[in-house]
């Protein structure tokens, strides 16, 4: 029998305190509710606030996902949260801080629940076949011939307590609540994700092949596995690793290796 205490505050200070020594730390805020936490710290960003910035929202009335698509928010139920990041990276590595967020939303999910998440390159967080959180990152360059990220917005969702979900999302996704016969809270998994974040981002800037090395172990999708990718006209194949930026790479039934450049890759049948 799950216990817990009702409802699930993310205490702001023990989360700072846990922060101390990160990028994060002294810049975490809090809203009741908000339309998007990537949305308004996009705003935020444009005029000057700091690198580590942190929005958490209890509730996003018009909460985004990847392709235009809209991130079920409901309130106090899920973790919320965007981070503004100044890495020293050119544009076209910019797939590394997807790859780098899934990779410390794993670790943290890990740690504070024990349940051992799949990442769907590039950046959905599964259980088995059900979505559990997704990442969307969203840059600003600096003006140039191979550009340099002036900043990102890394937004994550988490789906923590959801007992159920609108019946259009009910087949396609779960909660660590569905999931874990443990009482789970939201603090704990924001402090440790943003701990392994911080982390992440400064390996990034020093050993990105490491990084491609651990999301490869983390994730089913990334070698042997049987694919639709949806782009140029649609192809079917199976997964062969990544290339050195983080692209997929697919050997499809054409015999021809492809590389996936926009995600939206589904597991096929068997042939
Ligand atoms: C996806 O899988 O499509 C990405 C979902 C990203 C959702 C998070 S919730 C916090 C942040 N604010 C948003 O509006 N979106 C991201």
């Amino acid at each position: 029998m799950k216990k817990m205490l009702s409802p699930d505050r993310i205490d702001l200070t023990a989360c700072s305190q846990a922060l101390i020594g990160t990028r994060f730390a002294g810049k975490l805020q809090h809203f009741a509710s908000v339309s998007s936490t990537n949305t308004l710290l996009l705003e935020a960003a444009v005029n000057s606030s700091p690198e580590g910035t942190v929005y958490i929202a209890d509730e996003q009335t018009a909460g985004r996902g990847r392709g235009g698509h809209s991130w079920h928010s409901a309130p106090g139920e899920g973790l919320y949260v965007s981070a503004l990041v100044h890495p020293a990276l050119l544009l076209r590595d910019a797939l590394w801080l997807s790859l780098a967020t899934g990779v410390a939303a794993w670790q943290a999910i890990h740690e504070t629940t024990g349940v051992s998440i799949d990442i769907r390159w590039p950046n959905d967080l599964l259980i088995g076949a059900k979505k559990l959180g997704g990442i969307l990152v969203e840059t600003a360059v600096e003006p140039g011939d191979d550009p340099q990220l002036r900043y990102a917005v890394i937004g994550i969702g988490i789906n923590v307590h959801h007992a159920a979900f609108p019946p259009d999302l009910a087949m396609l996704a779960t909660s660590i609540a569905l999931e874990s016969e443990l009482p789970v809270y939201r603090g704990p998994i924001l402090t440790s994700l943003l701990r392994a974040l911080d982390h992440e981002l400064t390996l990034l800037e020093t050993s990105a092949p490491d990084l491609l090395t651990r999301f490869s172990a983390l994730s089913s999708w990334v070698r042997g596995k049987r694919v639709h990718v949806p782009e140029q006209c649609g192809y079917t194949g199976r997964t062969a690793g990544l290339d050195e930026r983080g692209f997929l790479l697919v050997d499809c039934d054409d015999g021809i290796r492809r590389t996936v450049l926009s995600g939206g890759v589904r597991e096929a049948e068997e042939e």
